[in-house]
């Protein structure tokens, strides 16, 4: 079978962040204590290239360690699901997935692909490229929301939805659940889900790899003050933050936020705020939940999935679940 190698794209979200949840977002963690700015507008152009710098980074061991899992596995989690169709939540530059679309090429049974990003650019350019490399599959990009354009996803034949990167661990408990269930409830029996998840490790080793020594995860964590000036004309001063990653050891996550060093107030006028901020006090911006395989296991059970194999690299750091829907 052979198909046009420009890929086709829906647009699911409007590409005019200041009208659309963004002012929402904003307007509802920036005046909750603790202070948030929520992570999905960190992805911006710049964003999504600072990201692509950090899965480079030798501190980031999670990119290469799951990237080592889908090295070893990716034919037996290709024959394992049964798919026809690949889709990708949260798919950005989609770089390791061509690890799994090349076992499906071995395989010679998937026809379709359909990434999924808020970071348009970055969607149409990973399209576009992985269209001209496979030209035995139909490239169907959606410009969207994962939390919200679940249904959006195309139906027919066996799917499988890779969920890569640990981004699950960016979510918060409830949205987390929410998010499963959602998952769960639009899959069809005999479709699956590969979800990449972080593991939990020693403090020294997590806090180096959101705290690398080239400052560029500090940049891409900056990065959302950026987008809201820009967006909502706000007049957040750099200067005036500094850069606080820690291990957050009872909640088994990473948090990540910045800190006023100086009492001071922001104006937002996109939002119709103003906000003062005392000396010392944080804004989260993002956090990472790391796991253990008996929790990852348990969750998507209880979002009525049901676990076929777990992989993990041989150190331990990083697991990639199979879960099929009954
Ligand atoms: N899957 C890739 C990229 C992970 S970075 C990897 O494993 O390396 C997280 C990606 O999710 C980014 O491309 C970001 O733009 C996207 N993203 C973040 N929040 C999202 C949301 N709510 N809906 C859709 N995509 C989202
Ligand atoms: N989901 C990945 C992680 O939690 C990538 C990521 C999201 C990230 N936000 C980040 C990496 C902030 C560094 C900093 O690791």
């Amino acid at each position: 079978m052979s198909h046009d190698s420009e890929p086709e794209m829906t647009v699911l979200l409007e590409s005019d962040w200041a009208s659309g949840s963004l002012v929402d977002d904003v307007r509802r963690g920036l005046t909750r204590h603790p202070r948030t700015l929520p992570p999905r507008w960190l992805y911006d152009d710049r964003g999504s290239g600072l990201f692509d710098e950090i899965t480079r980074l030798p501190e980031y061991y999670p990119f290469s360690a799951e990237r080592s899992i889908l090295q070893a596995q990716a034919d037996e989690i290709v024959v394992a699901s049964g798919a026809t169709t690949l889709v990708e939540l949260g798919s950005g530059t989609s770089e390791k997935t061509r690890l799994l679309l090349d076992a499906f090429t071995r395989n010679g049974q998937l026809t379709r692909f359909v990434p999924i990003d808020v970071s348009e650019g970055t969607l149409r350019d990973a399209a576009t490229q992985i269209a001209s490399a496979y030209p035995g599959v139909e490239v169907a990009g959606v410009v969207g929301d994962f939390t919200l354009h679940l249904a959006h996803l195309p139906r027919g034949g066996r799917r499988m939805v890779a969920f890569l990167g640990g981004t699950i661990g960016n979510l918060y408990l409830e949205e987390r659940t929410a998010f499963l269930g959602a998952l769960a409830d639009v899959l069809e029996p005999g479709d699956s889900v590969l979800l990449g998840t972080d593991l939990v490790k020693s403090a020294d080793r997590l806090i180096a790899a959101y705290n690398d020594s080239a400052g560029v995860t500090e940049q891409f964590i900056r990065n959302t003050l950026t987008v809201v000036n820009r967006e909502l004309g706000a007049d957040f001063d750099q200067a005036g933050f500094s850069y606080v990653p820690f291990w957050d050891a009872h909640m088994e996550r990473m948090d990540l936020r910045l800190r006023s060093e100086v009492p001071q107030r922001v104006t937002v006028p996109g939002a119709d705020l103003v906000v003062d901020l005392a000396v010392g006090e944080e804004i989260r911006i993002e956090i990472s939940t790391k796991f253990r395989v008996s929790r990852i296991a348990a969750e998507l059970e209880a979002a009525g999935l049901g676990v076929t194999r777990v992989w993990t690299d041989e150190p331990g750091d990083f697991a990639l679940t199979l879960a099929t829907k009954p």
